[in-house]
């Protein structure tokens, strides 16, 4: 494991579910989707951040399959921010190494956007420095039920095995995450990832997602090296 300049241990996966946008536009009597755009914002910083202190996997939460019951203006507005941030800012991310993969359904996104996420995946698919996921149209439920029916298609042989079922999902080979961030005070996975959290420190903030700043990933940073990761043994066996 990485250990930055502290000595502390940068996990080597950190998910992040960005939340509370809305919220912080809303405190600013602003409409919803100002929220958004300054939340791009922090998406581009903590991606730099994450890659400046060896961070290898980073999955965050853009769009989730619950979120198409929001509004048709927000949902409008949302794909339409991603299209032109994918366009502008995402491209940029490949100057610093960033390999970009997007995860989940894309039948329903429109034509434009999956060119777009295809180009940036083949663009940037031979850089090391940070293994990006970004989760869309993604739901953890979804990627489970998604395996299954790879496998039963497949006509896999019977009985299966956690790692057979593992290497179907939609994260696959990215390794399970060590840190989950959720902002914006909420205490809920929101159907994330849920298979690959089994064993992951959850880390909660009540930081709206627009004002998460990279000194705040460093806290949650911070906070996870004072956690003990005993899967399942005791504090002597380790
Ligand atoms: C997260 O912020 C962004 C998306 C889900 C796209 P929200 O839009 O959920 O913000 P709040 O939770 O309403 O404040
Ligand atoms: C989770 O946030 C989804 C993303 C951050 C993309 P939501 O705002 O949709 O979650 P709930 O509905 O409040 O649980
Ligand atoms: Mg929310």
């Amino acid at each position: 494991m990485k250990q930055d300049k502290a000595n502390a241990v940068v996990p080597r996966h950190i998910a992040i579910i960005m939340d509370g946008n809305g919220r912080w536009a809303k405190k600013r009597f602003l409409p919803r989707v100002a929220g958004h755009v300054r939340g791009v914002k922090r998406v581009k910083e903590i991606v730099k951040h994450s890659a400046k202190i060896g961070v290898k996997y980073l999955t965050l939460f853009v769009f989730s399959k619950e979120n198409w019951q929001r509004p048709q203006e927000e949902v409008s507005f949302l794909m339409k921010l991603l299209y032109q941030k994918l366009d502008e800012e995402f491209y940029q991310l490949h100057e610093d190494g960033v390999k970009i993969r997007f995860i989940g359904d894309r039948s329903r996104l429109n034509a434009e956007i999956c060119q777009k996420v295809s180009q940036l995946e083949e663009l940037t698919c031979g850089n090391q420095q940070l293994n990006l996921d970004i989760a869309l149209d993604y739901s953890g439920s979804y990627d489970i039920v998604n395996a299954v029916n790879t496998l039963l298609k497949q006509g896999v042989e019977l009985p299966i095995t956690e790692e057979i079922f593992n290497q179907q999902l939609l994260t696959h080979p990215t390794p399970a995450p060590d840190l989950l961030i959720r902002t914006g005070g909420e205490y809920r996975i929101s159907n994330f990832l849920l298979w690959q959290i089994a064993y992951t420190e959850l880390y909660f903030s009540d930081i709206f997602w627009p004002d998460f700043k990279p000194l705040e990933l460093d806290r949650a940073i911070k906070w996870y090296n004072t956690r003990e990761r005993r899967f399942g043994q005791i504090s002597e066996q380790l």
